[in-house]
C-alpha cells in the first residue's frame, strides 16, 4: 500500500520526540524540534490539515535520579524544566499547537486507557524476573538507578543500557555487579513480578508496517534487523514510585515504565488540542482512531501521522509503539523522521560535561532563530550527522542567507520602492517568471513528499538564484529611464519571486517571512495561506524594505570559537581517564556518539613531498555537478549509481557513497567531479567520472554558492 501524495483529506498529526524534563536544551535537540516545526508548516502551506505536537517527557529515572541529584521532587523539578522548555520553544519559532506534559491528567487518563485496552486484548502477561535492590536503602533500582558492567562486554554500564560500550539496550537483571547510583551500595538481585507486553506476537504485523512506512530510510531499515534477529516481549513496569500507576490490579505497586507513557502524550497532546480549539477544527480521533475501534466514519484509517525524532530513539517509534496502537485500534504512523546527530569535534554533546552549544546561549549572543533554523533544516541531509561549528554556521547565512535569498530580496524590493513607491508596478507576471514560480512550488510539494527539509530550503535558494540571475540579466536600473514600462514588468517579476519566497521559506524561516510580507504590503499574515498565495498576483503596496538577514563576521566567529574550544578543552579534560568526571550523572548525555570521527582524526595520512606541476594539475577536469538520482547497484554494499548533471552533460558515476549517505538525500546535492578520470565498469555498469568525497566513508565534497554545473574547479 502506498500512501496518497500530501495534501490528503485526513488530518495530520506531526509530533517531536518529548524533550526529558531534566536539564537545558540544546542545539542537538533543536533539531528535532525545528525540524517538526518546519515539516508541519510545510504540510501547511500545502493546504494540509495540520496538529503539530508534543510534550515534556516528565517520568522515568532520567527524570528521577537528576530530581534525587537536585534535592527536589521528581515532580516539582520536572514541571520546572516543562514550563522553561514550553517558553524555550516560541523563542525558535517553533510553534506548537498544543504543548502538554506526560504526568498530565488528559496523559495519565488516556495511557492508563490504553493499557487497560492492551490486557484486555490478551496482549499482557505477568513474569517474575530479577531486578536490582538496595539492601540498605531498601530501594529497588531500575534503569538508570543502577550500575555496573556490562554481561556482553565488559564495559561499564547503565542498568538499562551499555552506554560507555558495546550500546546494547540492556533488560532488567542484565547488569553484573550492581550498585546504586544513588548511595553507592552495592545491590542485589530480588526476584519480582512484572508485566510484559507481547510485541513479539506483532513480528509479522510490524514487517507489513515497515513496508509502508515513509520518511527517512534509517527508521526504515534498521527496525527490519531487530525483527530478523527476533523480537523480545517487552517490561513495561517498573519498581519506582514516580510515573504512571499500572492501571487494574497492581499488588506491588508498579508504575508504567516511562517509554509506554511518553508515546502516548502524543495522542494525549492532540486530545488537548481538541478540546480547545473544538473538534470542528481539529478532531484528534479523525486522527487517531483507526480500524477496529475507528469511530469516525470520515477517516476509516485514521489521519496522517508522522513522528520527528533524532536517530537514537527509533526502536522505541518502529516497534515498541507501532505494536501498541495496532494492539489497541489506533492509527499506525504514516511516516518516522529520524535526524542524525549535532556533534561537536566529532563527539556528542554532554550536558553534564557542558559539551555543547545551549539553546538559550544561541540566543543570548544575539542572534536571530531563524539563521539557527535554516543551519539545522538544511545542513546535509535530516538523516546525516551535523558536526556543529561556529564557521560552518556563518558560512551558510553569509552565503546563502544573505548573498542568495537576502541579496536578491533587498536589491529588488528596494529598487521597486524607489522607483515604484506604492504604485502597483504592472499587471501580470511575465509567463517566464510565472513558470519558474510554479516550478519552485512543484520541488516544495516533492520536497515535502519526500520528508526532506533540506529540500524545501533548496526549492527556496534554487528560486532566489534564479531571481539573481533574473534581475542581473534584464537590468531593470538601465531600463528605468530608456523603457519604463519594461522596467516596471522586470520589477513586478522580481515582486512576484520575493511573494513567492515569503511563502515557500515560510516554515524554515517564519519569523523573517512574516516581516517580508509586510515589506511586500501583503494582506493577513504569511503563517495562514498555501502555496497558491506563492502564485497570485503581489499587492505591490510596498513598504520601504531592510536587510532581512545579517551577516555573521568572522570577528564574533573567532570569538565563539574561542568560547567553546575553552569549553571543549574543559569537557575533554573532565574525559581523561582517572579525571573527576561525572559519568554517572549524565542523563541527557548523548556520548553513544563518540563514534569513528573522533578516532580517524588521530589516524590522518602525512602530507605528501611529492610536488605536482600546475600544469599537471591543469590535466584535471574538476567539475561542479548536481546530482539528478542515485540508487543502489545489485550485489554491491557500498555503492549508488549517480545520474550527475555537468552543465554540458548528464552522465552515469558509479560512487562508493553507501555507508554515510542515504540515497533518498543524495538528488538536488551539489558534487566535485573529476570529469576525465578513465571510464571503468563496476557491478556491470560503466562509470564516466569520479565523484570526490573525504575519508573511509566517503564524506562528498560540494560547493558553497552559486557555482552551477560544469563550473571548473581550479
Ligand atoms: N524523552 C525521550 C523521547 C520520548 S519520545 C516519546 C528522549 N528525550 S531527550 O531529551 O533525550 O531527546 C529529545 C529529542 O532530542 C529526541 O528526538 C532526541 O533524539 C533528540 N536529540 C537529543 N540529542 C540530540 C543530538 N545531539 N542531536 C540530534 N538530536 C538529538 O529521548
Ligand atoms: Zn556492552
Amino acid at each position: 500500500m502506498s500512501h496518497d501524495d500530501f495534501p490528503t483529506e485526513d488530518p495530520a498529526v506531526v509530533t517531536c520526540g518529548l524533550p526529558y524534563a531534566n536539564g537545558d536544551l540544546h542545539i542537538g535537540h533543536l533539531r528535532t524540534y525545528v525540524g517538526g516545526d518546519v515539516f508541519a508548516r510545510s504540510l501547511e502551506r500545502l493546504g494540509q490539515e495540520t496538529a503539530f505536537v508534543s510534550g515534556s517527557d516528565m517520568h522515568g529515572t532520567p527524570v528521577a535520579v537528576n530530581a534525587e541529584q537536585a534535592g527536589v521532587s521528581p515532580e516539582a523539578f520536572a514541571l520546572d524544566w516543562h514550563e522553561q522548555y514550553a517558553a524555550t520553544f516560541p523563542e525558535f519559532n517553533v510553534a506548537f499547537d498544543n504543548y502538554g506534559h506526560t504526568h498530565d491528567e488528559t496523559n495519565t487518563a488516556v495511557t492508563q486507557d490504553l493499557v487497560r485496552d492492551l490486557e484486555a486484548g490478551g496482549h499482557v502477561y505477568e513474569k517474575e524476573i530479577m531486578v536490582a535492590y538496595d539492601p540498605v536503602d531498601d530501594q529497588f533500582l531500575p534503569d538508570r538507578y543502577v550500575e555496573g558492567t556490562c554481561p556482553y562486554c565488559g564495559a561499564h554500564a547503565r542498568g538499562d543500557e551499555c552506554d560507555e560500550g558495546c550500546q546494547r539496550h540492556l533488560e532488567p537483571g542484565e547488569v553484573e555487579d550492581p550498585v546504586s547510583t544513588i548511595s553507592g551500595n552495592p545491590a542485589e538481585y530480588r526476584e519480582r513480578t512484572h508485566k510484559f507486553f507481547e510485541v513479539s506476537a506483532f513480528a509479522d504485523y510490524l514487517s507489513g508496517f515497515l513496508d509502508r512506512l515513509e520518511g527517512t530510510s534509517n527508521a526504515r531499515n534498521q527496525p527490519r534487523e531487530w525483527i530478523e534477529q527476533g523480537l523480545q516481549d517487552w517490561c513495561i513496569t517498573r519498581d519506582m514510585d514516580w510515573g504512571i500507576d499500572y492501571p487494574g490490579e497492581n499488588p506491588q505497586d508498579l508504575v508504567l515504565y516511562v517509554w509506554v507513557d511518553a508515546p502516548i502524550e502524543y495522542v494525549s497532546s492532540t486530545k488537548q488540542y481538541t478540546e480547545r480549539v473544538g473538534a470542528d477544527v481539529f478532531d484528534w480521533e479523525a486522527a487517531w482512531k483507526a480500524g477496529a475501534a475507528g469511530t469516525t466514519e470520515d477517516h476509516p484509517d485514521g489521519g496522517e501521522i508522522v513522528h520527528v525524532i533524532g536517530r537514537d530513539i527509533i526502536q522505541h517509534h518502529t516497534v515498541f509503539w507501532p505494536a501498541m496502537l495496532e494492539a489497541t485500534g489506533h492509527t499506525e504512523p504514516r511516516a518516522v523522521m529520524a535526524s542524525g546527530f549535532v556533534t561537536l569535534g566529532g563527539k556528542g554533546f554532554s550536558t553534564s560535561r557542558d559539551r555543547a552549544v545551549w539553546a538559550d546561549e544561541y540566543l543570548d549572543e544575539g542572534f536571530h532563530p531563524d539563521p539557527l533554523r535554516y543551519y539545522l533544516a538544511t545542513n546535509g541531509g535530516f538523516q546525516q550527522d551535523v558536526d556543529f561549528s561556529w564557521e560552518k554556521f556563518r558560512d551558510r547565512v553569509n552565503t546563502e542567507l544573505v548573498g542568495t535569498v537576502g541579496n536578491f530580496l533587498y536589491r529588488s524590493l528596494l529598487f521597486a520602492h524607489r522607483n515604484y513607491d506604492d504604485a502597483p508596478i504592472a499587471d501580470a507576471t511575465s509567463d517566464e517568471v510565472a513558470a519558474r514560480i510554479d516550478e519552485a512550488i512543484a520541488d516544495f510539494e516533492a520536497a515535502v513528499n519526500d520528508y526532506s527539509i533540506r529540500a524545501v530550503g533548496d526549492a527556496v535558494t534554487d528560486l532566489a538564484r534564479y531571481g539573481n540571475e533574473y534581475i542581473q540579466r534584464n537590468e531593470p536600473w538601465k531600463l528605468v529611464d530608456e523603457d519604463p514600462d519594461e522596467a516596471a514588468r522586470v520589477i513586478h517579476d522580481c515582486v512576484a519571486i520575493a511573494k513567492a519566497i515569503a511563502v515557500l521559506f515560510e516554515p524554515i524561516a517564519p519569523e523573517k517571512c512574516e516581516r517580508l510580507w509586510d515589506q511586500l504590503g501583503e494582506a493577513g499574515s504569511v503563517h495562514d495561506v498555501t502555496v497558491e498565495a506563492a502564485r497570485a498576483e503581489p499587492a505591490g503596496d510596498l513598504a520601504e524594505p531592510d536587510e532581512l538577514f545579517e551577516q555573521v563576521e568572522d570577528d564574533r566567529v573567532e570569538e565563539l570559537n574561542a568560547k567553546l574550544e575553552d569549553r571543549v578543552a574543559a569537557a575533554e579534560a573532565d574525559d581523561e581517564p582517572g579525571a573527576d568526571g561525572e559519568s554517572d550523572d549524565d542523563t541527557t548525555d548523548d556520548d553513544t556518539t563518540d563514534d569513528d570521527t573522533a578516532d580517524d582524526m588521530t589516524d590522518i595520512e602525512p602530507l605528501s613531498d611529492d610536488r605536482i606541476s600546475f600544469d599537471q594539475f591543469q590535466e584535471l577536469d574538476i567539475r561542479v555537478g548536481r546530482i539528478e538520482t542515485a540508487e543502489g547497484i545489485d550485489g554491491a554494499d557500498d555503492l549508488l549509481e549517480l545520474r550527475v548533471d555537468l552543465g554540458a552533460e548528464t552522465r552515469t558515476i558509479v560512487a562508493g557513497l553507501k555507508r554515510l549517505h542515504d540515497a533518498d538525500d543524495l538528488p538536488g546535492t551539489k558534487v566535485v567531479v573529476l570529469a576525465n578520470m578513465e571510464k571503468a565498469e563496476l557491478f556491470g555498469v560503466e562509470s564516466n567520472g569520479m565523484v570526490l568525497a573525504a575519508g573511509d566513508e566517503a564524506d562528498l565534497l560540494t560547493t558553497y554558492a552559486d557555482a552551477g554545473p560544469g563550473t571548473k574547479v581550479r
